[in-house]
């Protein structure tokens, strides 16, 4: 890997884990979503760096793609179990982490999850295959009595992209990539009390660009006006000035310019754990830059 190129992934990961940890300090019982996430949106944007993509904030059953709306009034309550997913970059480099913290009483299952993480990052060097990583996070998590989420994966990070190949599985799976010296990806275990299979909730408050062709409607090109920045990371709908965002926002996905991602939840009542690290495979085995 071109040596300028592993800096930029070091500090976007050297940022990203100093602010999950700061970040993780907000959650308590009676915080507001809507300040927690402004407050540690700016701890990456005050360091110069950029946002890879808008905070997730996803409790309980919610294992991700939530995140403050404009006007969110929803403050933490005790017995919550809180996903915070962050994503930092420099000079377009991601880094991606995530940690849970508990409101509640599930120690194990968040112990489940982060020692699911740390199981696969001990197995990555050149050669292993991505479901080797799949099968010890899988035993991890249910040998303490829990399901990984198993249509959730890790996924290889690149300049401004946030999901490309190898995608590294959450569970044991046949065949699958064989990591090579210079791959950079996330591992992000999640487990659940539920079903083990995330579906979306009609809830969406994150977006993606993912094609760019002239629009008509004034509304919706002021849209694509302001987030052309980001180019083609995703962006918060509160993150749009103007009052009534939802109607351009529709047409925009209708007609496959923006992409939506919903909320991903397994069922009603469940408590879902997630850990990720962003890991760069080097010649004996990794560097975890947000570690
Ligand atoms: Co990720």
């Amino acid at each position: 890997m071109e040596h300028d190129v592993f800096e930029f992934y070091i500090e976007a990961g050297k940022i990203a884990s100093r602010v999950l940890i700061a970040g993780a300090r907000e959650i308590r019982v009676g915080a507001g979503f809507l300040e927690v996430v402004e407050s540690i949106e700016a701890m990456v944007t005050d360091t110069g760096a950029g946002l890879a993509f808008p905070l997730n904030i996803s409790l309980n059953e919610d294992a991700a793609h939530d995140t403050a709306s404009a006007g969110d009034e929803r403050i933490f309550s005790g017995g919550d179990v809180v996903k915070l997913d962050l994503g930092v970059h420099v000079e377009g480099y991601v880094a991606d982490t995530a940690t849970t913290i508990d409101l509640g009483d599930h120690p194990l299952l968040l112990e489940a999850s982060r020692e699911a993480l740390a199981g696969a990052i001990r197995l990555v060097r050149p050669g292993t295959s991505v479901g080797e990583l799949g099968e010890v996070i899988q035993r991890e998590i249910t040998s303490r009595g829990f399901l990984p989420v198993a249509n959730l994966t890790g996924h290889g990070l690149g300049r401004y992209i946030i999901h490309m190949p190898p995608n590294i599985p959450n569970i044991a799976i046949a065949g699958g990539a064989v990591l090579e010296e210079g791959m950079v990806f996330a591992i992000e275990p999640f487990a659940s009390t539920g079903t083990g299979r995330v579906s979306e909730k009609p809830r969406i408050e994150i977006y993606q660009q993912m094609l760019i062709k002239p629009v008509r409607m004034p509304q919706a090109r002021k849209i694509l006006d302001s987030i052309r920045p980001r180019n083609g990371l995703p962006f918060a709908k509160r993150w749009l000035a103007g009052t009534r965002p939802d109607i351009p926002l529709h047409n925009l996905v209708r007609e496959q310019i923006l992409h939506a991602y919903p909320v991903l939840s397994d069922i009603p009542g469940s408590y879902v754990s997630q850990h990720e690290h962003t890991i760069i495979v080097t010649e004996e085995g990794c560097t975890v830059t947000t570690g």
